[in-house]
Order: structure tokens, then C-alpha cells, then sequence
């Protein structure tokens, strides 16, 4: 029998042993979310940086068969001949007139329709197609596992002599680099950010074919991973004496009133013997220079690689915290013959970072406790591939709750997820895909750190997630190889690992790490501080309850949970149950819930069809707020928050579960304005009362020390009527590539929404794009590459991307039998990035 992922997990562990009186808290759909903040930036003017987005070609090819594959790999020689007979696809005369026009990001999962198992699963079993999300991507699936993109772009002559390279930030997975006919690179990890030089190979003055074959037969994931070219691609050009890939490192240290600044920067030089000295400007938050460093004269000798140190010191800074988000800036330059050869800006903070046994987690001297999530990738309707905007949302929509720290489960991220979180103040768990120390997963940790060690928002390196040989000697040899790594390349954050197996916390890796990340296994934690009082444990997966958005009746064979805080699978918790322990206890610095968002794949707890989301989210795959939301603002927010649900739309007679999430000290219900009494709220705990549904209005009063401070209502609301479109973003820049998420609400003649409506939306976007939809059901088929979708439980969401044209960008959403809606986002004009 196939075990599933879960029960070799098991195996592992045993063989290694309405608001009135204020506003009360309303249901957040999309409200007011800042996308992000301005930054005072300066710009590298000498060095090009190209976004490679735009005007690809893409098609499907095939994973078993050379015939549909454009020849790759026929008779076996793909690597004969440098340069010569790789693929038809990257001829320089190819026809790909019946290719899809696309943009990138791009996945192409997204687009594919749901496959079910033909094969009948027994309760409780796994059905893997499940971990995916029944999408037809891996080795089953041939014919839809490869994906090509091609395009074709102009080099101009001039550039003759420069280096020219591809910047790819990110392709799922294992993906051919094919520039001119050559194979110019091939990548392993999904999750890796890689550099390829094409200098040698490029037609200046001419047109350059690239394709690139990616090949997502193999995931490394047990979540949905999407596959394709999902993340950017830029092209670099560059003097031959540059500043190498991620390679300016700012390392500060603050004491008192000063900062001081180690800055390393790797030079390359690719080139002849060369002469230059490089200058580094410092710049603070309001885009002030505060430092110039100027290195001595270097000679580099031709193919020399070289790292230049400079240090400086700053009085006052300003520190980033999660409150004040403060970036610095350094300008790196270049300079050779009194000429700026390269140049490249890297933004930083600073700001102290410190774990503490007895007072847990400390930011610039403060403790603060992590109120952390985890969280994939993926959104609705658009899967893996996010604009960047979508980025800043998320992050924005988590701070919305409380949340203060995001773990980047379980891979390294796109770069512009991270500079959301310094943006916009979140500490991040930056964690590689592969937890060993064979060469290729060190290189990508490497990866991983060079890339990001300057983010302020990172604070640990997560070097793994639950591996079976946590608890062993050999783990703990692999752990000790990786921390040195990251030791090397990074002395000033600890390294973390998430541990599943308690056992682990004490042997095996555990002891190697610096801070010890507990996954689930709550009600353990404080008995191993006990026993082990200088250890650092911090819940790496923590709460984990399963409900699903608008739901209050548990219907397993349509696969819904209840939004009430009250299942989490065996190896989880509740919110409840894990909070009581972490908040209060200072030695546990906090933890990271599974999860923020749902996501796509692993549809826990049921896993088999028809479910195809995770229902762990606090929020559900659109962002919408499930209840959760709600306790978690008010445990871990710092306003009143009062919360009353479930709606208020059922049958006569019914005996209904009402709950209360708030911070206030006495909550009071009444029904028609009749009191069903008042209950006393215990620190991170709920109120709940057993009422009998008659129709009117419910409300709830909430009481700090004797007086009212919130109260919220439930109406029995009227049929669907109309349809409200909401949307957080004022305006739109008209750069063909911000975007914004539009909440759909189906709403009563009275405005109010109407909670269990599922009315098929249909949208019409014109002035932009429409990108995608979504409505946060874990078990809808619906496409999300599509015009129309049905609301759940009142909601559903579209996502659209402005154009590159200033103007109106409308969508108008209609339904069979509702009053229809129209949105207006201005698109405001704006200098689209340089782009091929
Ligand atoms: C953990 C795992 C996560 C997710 C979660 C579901 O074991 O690290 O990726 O699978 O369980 O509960």
C-alpha cells in the first residue's frame, strides 16, 4: 500500500522514536488596504536593467514524445552539438504564429481544467493527485508537463562588447535556456533565482531568439506549484567590469545612536586589465546622501573576481521597524577613467534583531512577539504568477489582522514579495526548498542568502521543513554543513528548521539550530523550555484550524468545514488552543499559523475530491476574511474588535451555535432586542451562546470595564438584488502592470450582503485586463482564466491589471436577475519599467 506523505511522516517519527456605538468591526472585504508606501529611491542610470516580460510566445509541448515536443531530445542529441539541431522551436525561422500571445509572470497550471481521480479513495485516505490540487501537471500528464516560450528581441550593435545577460527570478521547474540555438543554461529548483550570460552568443544588430523548455514533470513540492515562467526575467547589460549578481552586501551593526556599515561589493571583471576605484553613496529614508565612500584605485586583471570592503558610520539612524519601515539606500558606482562604468542601487535597513530565552523575540531592543503565518505562493484566479502589486496586497491584507511575520513556506520567494515586507513592515522566515548538503541544495541556499541578506525583514534562515532525518545524526551532519554556510555567507541572523517530531527539539537537529521551529505539537513546547531553559523555540506551524469562509454546518461530502474556531487536523490546533499557550508565555517569541491565505492543493482536512484548496487559511484564497480573521485581530491587534456570527439567514426553529471573537471584557447578546444574557471573555477566548434562529436582528454589545465601547448586528437580510464592486486601489498606474483585486458583493435591496448567495457573475473589463477569478470555495471547478464566476457565500472576487495607456480602466459585473455594477479605476500616467 502507497503510504501518503502524512503517514510517512508518522513512520518517521516512530523509527527515530454592524456597528452602532463606535463602528464595530464590519466585514473587512477589500477595504482600505494601503498597497504600499513611497520610497525616496535613487536610480542606477548606467546599467541596464530590462524587464524581459512582455510579447512571449508559449505553447504546450510534450514530456514523452519528441514528435510534439519540437524535436527536443530526438534520438538523443540534445547535447551533441553546441549550438546546432536542439529543438525546431529555437530555429531562427520557426512559426509560432499559432502560439499564445502572453506577458509573464505566467503559469500555466492555472489555465489547465481540474482532472479527477478515477480511482474511489476509503475515508480517511489520501488521494495524491490531491497535494497538487487535481491539476494535471507531473508525470501522469506528458502532454501537458512541458512548456515552451519563446521571443524574439532586437540587440542593437552598439552593444557589442558589453555583457549581456538573462536574469531569471524564478521558472517552475527545470527549465532548458536556449539563446541563438545554444543551450545556455539549465535549472534545477523552481524556487531559484538564476543569471545566465549570453554575451558570446548574441546577434548584435540583429534579432536574438530565446526559448526556454520548462519542464514541470517533476514537483518539489507537496502544494500546488504552478509551473512555467512565473516569476520575472530581465535583461542585463553591463560593462565588462561590473558589479557581480546580488553582489553589493550592506552589514550594519547599531549601538546607541550609530550604525555601522560594513559594505562588500563583488566586482567581476570580464574584461581586460582594468583600472577603476568604486563609490559608494549611502543614502537615508528621505533619500539624503549621509555617506560617500570612495575605494582606492583597484587594478583588476582580466577575468579577476575581487571584493571590495568599505565601512562607514552613521549617527542618528533611523531604524526599520514594523511601525516605521525606514529603507536605506547605497548607489553603487564604478568609476574608471572619471566615467561611471556600472552602477546598481541595493536598498537595507537597519535596525537590531535578538532572541532571547527568557524574553523571547527583540526588535531594536523591544520584545515583539512574532504573530506570524505561513503561507504559499498562489492567489486566486491568477495561480503562481502574481503581478507585483498582488505582493504588497497580501502582505498588506495579513497586517490587516495583526499579523506581524510571514514565513516564506516552503521556499525562497520572489524578490518583490520581500521588498513588500520591508516596505511595508513584516518579518519574514526566509526558508530554502531543500534540506541538505549535497552541492546543488547548498548552492541553493546560497543562492537563497546572497539574493536576500539585505532585506531588513528577514530575521531567520530556515534551512528545512519537516525531513525524516530530523531526529538523527545524519540530519544533524547536514545541519551543521548548512548553518556554516549560512554562518559564512550571513553571521548576523540565526538559522532555524521547522521540526515535526518532537523528538528532534533535543537530538539531531535541534540542538544545531539557533532557534528551534516547533511545527504543531503546541502543548509540548512549554515542558521542553523547562527541562531545556536556554533553547529558543518559536512555533514555525502553529493553530492550524480548518473552516471554511461563510459555513457553519459541517458537510463532509461536499467538503466544507465550519468557520467556527473548532477543528484542526490531529497534528494541529486550534487558534484557541495555541494562543493560550504562546501569547502569554514571554519564553516563546511566537509562531507562524498554517496558514494566512488558503492555497491551492493539499485540501485538508478532506484531501480528496472534490476539494482542491486548503482550507487552513485565516483568509481564503481570494483574501476574503473567514472569522478567524477576527480573533486573530483581536488577540493580537491593539484596537477593540467585536465580531458576532454566524448570519443571520436560517430556518425558523433552528438552534443556531453564535459566537463572539473580541477583546472587550463582557459581551452581551440580544435577539429582536431581547437580552439572551451576557458572557465574560477570557483572554484569548471566544463567547458563544446556543439561540434559537427566529428572523430580525441579532446584536451583540461589547463592555470594557462597565461601559459599551462596540456593538455589531446580524440582520436577516432580503434576496439577492444587486451587485457591489469594492476595490482598495484609488487609481492605478498605467504601466501595463499593476493590478488590482475588485471584491464582488451580492447584496439585498438594502445593501447588505446576502450570505449564502452563489449568483454566476459575469465581468467586462475594458481599459485594462481582466486577469482572473475567484470566490474562495476550496471545492469549486470553475476556471480561473475565465469572465464569469459564481459567488460564494455572497463573494467573489476578479483580478485586473492596468494597461499601458493613461485612462479609465471600468469593470462591470452582471448577473442573471441583480441590478448590475460598474467600477471605475482611473489609470494614471506613469513611465512603464525599461523593458525588451
Ligand atoms: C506540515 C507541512 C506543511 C503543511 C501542513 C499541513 O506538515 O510542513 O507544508 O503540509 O503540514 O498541516
Amino acid at each position: 500500500m502507497a503510504l501518503s506523505r502524512r503517514d510517512a511522516m508518522k513512520a518517521g517519527a516512530v523509527l527515530a522514536a454592524a456597528a452602532t456605538a463606535p463602528a464595530a468591526a464590519a466585514p473587512v472585504h477589500h477595504a482600505a488596504v494601503k498597497s504600499s508606501v513611497p520610497v525616496a529611491k535613487p536610480e542606477a542610470s548606467v546599467r541596464e536593467r530590462l524587464l524581459l516580460d512582455f510579447g512571449w510566445k508559449f505553447h504546450l509541448g510534450h514530456a514523452a514524445d519528441p514528435a510534439w515536443d519540437f524535436g527536443f531530445g530526438a534520438n538523443q542529441r540534445t547535447f551533441a552539438k553546441a549550438g546546432y539541431g536542439i529543438a525546431t522551436s529555437a530555429d531562427a525561422d520557426f512559426k509560432d504564429d499559432d502560439w499564445t500571445a502572453i506577458n509573464l509572470p505566467h503559469d500555466w497550471v492555472v489555465d489547465l481544467p481540474f482532472v479527477p481521480s478515477t480511482k474511489s479513495y476509503k475515508p480517511d485516505e489520501e488521494d495524491p493527485r490531491a497535494a497538487h490540487g487535481f491539476k494535471p501537471v507531473g508525470r501522469e500528464y506528458p502532454q501537458t508537463s512541458i512548456g515552451w516560450y519563446r521571443k524574439v528581441f532586437d540587440i542593437p550593435a552598439s552593444d557589442l562588447g558589453r555583457r549581456i545577460a538573462l536574469e531569471f527570478d524564478g521558472v517552475f521547474r527545470a527549465a532548458t535556456v536556449i539563446f541563438n540555438g545554444y543551450i545556455v543554461a539549465t535549472s534545477g529548483s523552481g524556487y531559484r533565482s538564476f543569471r545566465v550570460d549570453v554575451s558570446d552568443f548574441a546577434n548584435y544588430g540583429g534579432k536574438n531568439v530565446l526559448v526556454v523548455r520548462v519542464d514541470a514533470s517533476l514537483g518539489e513540492g507537496w502544494f500546488y506549484e504552478g509551473a512555467g515562467i512565473y516569476r520575472h526575467v530581465w535583461l542585463t547589460k553591463q560593462d565588462p567590469l561590473h558589479i557581480a549578481q546580488w553582489g553589493t552586501w550592506v552589514k550594519s551593526s547599531v549601538t546607541g545612536r550609530t550604525a555601522t556599515l560594513s559594505i562588500a561589493t563583488d566586482l567581476v571583471n570580464e574584461g581586460a586589465v582594468r583600472t577603476a576605484h568604486i563609490v559608494s553613496t549611502v543614502f537615508d529614508p528621505d533619500g539624503r546622501v549621509v555617506a560617500t565612500l570612495k575605494s582606492p584605485e583597484l587594478n583588476l586583471g582580466a577575468g579577476e573576481k575581487r571584493t571590495v570592503a568599505q565601512t562607514s558610520t552613521l549617527s542618528s539612524p533611523r531604524l526599520w521597524s514594523l511601525e516605521v519601515p525606514a529603507l536605506y539606500h547605497v548607489l553603487t558606482q564604478i568609476v574608471a577613467k572619471g566615467a561611471v562604468i556600472d552602477d546598481a542601487v541595493t536598498s537595507f535597513g537597519l535596525r537590531t534583531t535578538k532572541f532571547d530565552p527568557a524574553k523571547g523575540f527583540l526588535l531594536n531592543g523591544k520584545p515583539v512577539k512574532l504573530k506570524g503565518t505561513c503561507n504559499h505562493q498562489d492567489h486566486a484566479g491568477i495561480g503562481a504568477a502574481l503581478p507585483d502589486a498582488l505582493q504588497d496586497w497580501r502582505i498588506a491584507k495579513l497586517k490587516e489582522f495583526g499579523c506581524n511575520a510571514y514565513r516564506t513556506s516552503h521556499n525562497p520567494p520572489t524578490p518583490e514579495l520581500l521588498d513588500a515586507c520591508d516596505r511595508l513592515g513584516m518579518l519574514v522566515i526566509d526558508e530554502t526548498r531543500r534540506m541538505s548538503s549535497d552541492e546543488e541544495s547548498l548552492s541553493d541556499l546560497e543562492a537563497m542568502i546572497r539574493r536576500d541578506r539585505n532585506h531588513p525583514s528577514i530575521i531567520l534562515w530556515s534551512i528545512g521543513n519537516e525531513e525524516p532525518q530530523q531526529p538523527t545524526e545524519r540530519g544533524a551532519r547536514i545541519a551543521r554543513v548548512m548553518k556554516r554556510r549560512c554562518n559564512e555567507l550571513d553571521p548576523t541572523r540565526p538559522v532555524n528548521a521547522a521540526i515535526d517530531n518532537p523528538d528532534a527539539w533535543g537530538k539531531g537537529i535541534g540542538p544545531v539550530l539557533d532557534v528551534i521551529g516547533a511545527n504543531y505539537r503546541t502543548p509540548k513546547i512549554p515542558g521542553f523550555l523547562a527541562t531545556s531553559p536556554k533553547s529558543i523555540v518559536i512555533g514555525t506551524e502553529t493553530g492550524s484550524t480548518v473552516s471554511t469562509r461563510g459555513v457553519y454546518v459541517r458537510d463532509k461530502a461536499s467538503g466544507y468545514c465550519v468557520a467556527y474556531d473548532t477543528e484542526a487536523p490531529w497534528w494541529a490546533s486550534t487558534a484557541e488552543a495555541w494562543m493560550k499557550v504562546a501569547m502569554p508565555d514571554s519564553r516563546i517569541a511566537g509562531g507562524f499559523v498554517w496558514t494566512g491565505f488558503d492555497y491551492r492543493g493539499e485540501p485538508t482536512p478532506f484531501n480528496v475530491w472534490p476539494n482542491v484548496s486548503s482550507q487552513f487559511g485565516i483568509l481564503d484564497t481570494c483574501g476574503f476574511w473567514k472569522d478567524n480573521a477576527w480573533y486573530y485581530k483581536a488577540w493580537w491587534g491593539n484596537e477593540p474588535v467585536l465580531h458576532l456570527f454566524p448570519h443571520w439567514n436560517w430556518t425558523v426553529g433552528e438552534k443556531i451555535n453564535v459566537w463572539v471573537h473580541s477583546n472587550l471584557d463582557t459581551i452581551e447578546l440580544f435577539l429582536n432586542g431581547q437580552s439572551l444574557g451576557s458572557r465574560k471573555m477570557e483572554p484569548y477566548g471566544h463567547v458563544e451562546w446556543d439561540v434559537t434562529y427566529a428572523p430580525g436582528t441579532l446584536e451583540a454589545r461589547g463592555y470594557k470595564d462597565g461601559k459599551l465601547v462596540l456593538t455589531d448586528k446580524r440582520e436577516t437580510v432580503g434576496a439577492a438584488a444587486q451587485i457591489l464592486l469594492k476595490t482598495d486601489r484609488g487609481s492605478l498606474a498605467a504601466d501595463g502592470e499593476d493590478a488590482a483585486v475588485v471584491a464582488v458583493e451580492i447584496v439585498d435591496a438594502e445593501g447588505r450582503v446576502v450570505p449564502t448567495a452563489s449568483n454566476l457573475v459575469s465581468f467586462k473589463v475594458t481599459g485594462g485586463a481582466l486577469l482572473g477569478v475567484g470566490n474562495g470555495d476550496p471545492r469549486s471547478h470553475e476556471p480561473d482564466k475565465a469572465s464569469q464566476r459564481a459567488a460564494f457565500n455572497g463573494l467573489c472576487a476578479a483580478i485586473v491589471q492596468a494597461s499601458k495607456s493613461a485612462g479609465d480602466l471600468r469593470v462591470e459585473a452582471m448577473a442573471p436577475g441583480l441590478k448590475a455594477a460598474a467600477l471605475v479605476i482611473p489609470m494614471k500616467p506613469a513611465k512603464p519599467r525599461a523593458a525588451v
